[in-house]
């Protein structure tokens, strides 16, 4: 698969960034969410809704970790902002994030909470499911991530990756971000579909990069030519694409990823049906690619500006004398592991999750009332100096055996979430992420120019919107 991935427009960034100026200075007058329960000790949850109608998008859109951070300092791990007709609680802080994803009280949908953001989208993905049904569903979609069943999509992935890595270009401005996202894409198209390469792959690639689109457009609205709009036609012909190629699939013996899905049973022996099928494929199409797109970016972003970590990595790679990576081989990776941790930490990939309050609920001992609109906010969560000394910085040791005790919340690092919905991928993330890594450590060695700082935008969590230059040398 091989669409264009535009990086985002330097005009558009700055006509966001001088919207973000305007709407940030708006005087906005703090008020309760709402009244606690008389007798209940709750606490309000306090905010204020920011420029009239667009509320605080912009700040949050531009500067996600400068808006956050000061909403923490002001009003503490719970607080509302307005955006686009919302009043919308923000989560921080590993208590706060604890209390949303144990969900004791069943008060927090995911249904609900999604379904504004990107439901016309990703409908009835499992991320998008509730309680017994989403449970059901997570016990027959495990047996697609199986240690067995990774081991097969690893055999998939290995050659595609090193025949891509292997030919980038040893060049200056190398743009490494859009360059991940096309081997990504390959990748979906013969790991996650089994489709080969070629013009249909091509056609799935560009359908799928305009569904992402679709959920993340500004204005919400099936206007002709707009991103909403492309996005609802492409998921059409998404669920026409995976429908017309499932009985082949059901029948057959493959190793991808939908062919596993057709054939997965749970141990009751219930299995999905052709629709599940469809919309499962379609949500995890999109939940591995631009999550594992910003994690490989920003490690290499982050390992350009810090040679000695590079030269640690790549020591540690090169003591592997196989050039391609197994499954039994992923454990043998402290320093690798310690510096994909470090990423996940300063640039969650899954930035910020959502619910809805289905009952009136506390998190925090602050009352929030039914209907609530409620953002997880992950991304800065991990960036507060509370439970992180010097947050913006990156060091890896504080993820290597015996560093210090580090943080003491078991939810101060929680990048792929926690509770029910907790990533399903992970190992599989995990296991991409070393296989690239792998190769690029072993073929180049790479730099980025003293004080760049990419512009950042915002996809499922903190992106490169300028494509990431980086200046590639090959090592032989
Ligand atoms: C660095 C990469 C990744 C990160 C940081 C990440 C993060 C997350 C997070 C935070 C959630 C929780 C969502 C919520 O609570 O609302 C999640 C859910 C999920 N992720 Fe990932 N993810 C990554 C890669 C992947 C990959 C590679 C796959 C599939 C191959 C995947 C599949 C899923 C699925 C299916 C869910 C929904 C699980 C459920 O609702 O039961 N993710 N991910």
């Amino acid at each position: 698969m091989t669409a264009t991935v535009p990086a985002m427009s330097a005009a558009k960034l700055r006509l966001q960034s001088a919207t973000a100026g305007v709407t940030s200075r708006y005087p906005s007058r703090d008020q309760a969410l709402a009244v606690p329960p008389a007798g209940s000790h709750l606490k309000p949850v306090m905010g204020n809704y920011g420029f009239p109608v667009l509320g605080h998008v912009m700040s949050s859109l531009v500067e996600p970790l400068e808006f956050a951070r000061a909403r923490y300092a002001r009003y503490g791990p719970v607080s509302w902002a307005g955006g686009i007709g919302f009043r919308v609680v923000q989560l921080m802080g590993p208590e706060a994030l604890e209390a949303a994803w144990i969900n004791k009280d069943k008060a927090f949908s995911s249904t609900r909470g999604w379904a504004p953001v990107i439901g016309p989208f990703f409908h009835r993905g499992i991320m998008l499911l509730d309680f017994d049904e989403h449970r059901d569903h997570r016990r027959i979609m495990q047996q697609a991530f199986t240690r067995s069943a990774l081991n097969g999509y690893l055999d998939l992935m290995r050659p595609g990756i090193k025949r891509t890595v292997s030919a980038w270009p040893a060049t200056q401005r190398f743009p490494f971000y859009a360059s991940v996202k096309h081997l990504l894409l390959d990748q979906a198209a013969e790991v996650f579909v089994g489709a080969r390469l070629g013009a249909e792959a091509d056609q799935l690639a560009a359908d799928f990069h305009d569904t992402v689109c679709g959920g993340q457009a500004l204005i919400r609205a099936d206007v002709p030519g707009g991103a909403w709009a492309r996005g609802l036609r492409a998921r059409e012909r998404l669920e026409r694409y995976f429908s017309a190629r499932l009985p082949a699939r059901r029948a057959g013996e493959g190793t991808d990823l939908f062919s596993m899905l057709c054939r997965s049973r749970s141990e009751d022996g219930d299995r999905f049906t052709d629709a599940d099928v469809v919309n499962h494929m379609i949500f995890l199409l999109m939940a591995a690619h631009d999550t594992s797109a910003i994690a490989v970016s920003m490690l290499v972003y982050e390992l350009g500006r810090n040679p000695l970590w590079q030269d640690r990595l790549r020591d540690e790679a090169l003591a592997n004398p196989d050039d391609e990576l197994t499954l039994d081989a992923l454990d043998g990776y402290p320093l690798l592991d310690a510096a994909f941790n470090e990423i996940l930490r300063m640039y969650a990939p899954a930035g910020t999750l959502f619910r809805q309050a289905i009952a009136d609920t506390e998190v925090a001992g602050h009352y929030i009332p039914r209907k609530s609109q409620v953002a997880i906010n992950v991304y800065a969560s991990m960036r507060l100096a509370d439970w992180w000394p010097d947050p913006d910085r990156f060091d890896p040791a504080r993820f290597l055996h015996g560093a210090d005790a580090g943080p003491v919340h078991r939810y101060a690092f929680a990048p792929f979430g926690g509770g029910a919905h907790k990533c399903i991928g992970r190992q599989f993330a995990d296991m991409n992420v070393k296989a690239i890594m792998h190769q690029l450590l072993r073929h180049f060695d790479w730099q980025v120019p003293v004080g760049y700082h990419p512009p950042m935008s915002w996809g499922t969590g903190p992106t490169p919107a300028d494509g990431l230059p980086i200046t590639m040398r090959r090592r032989f």
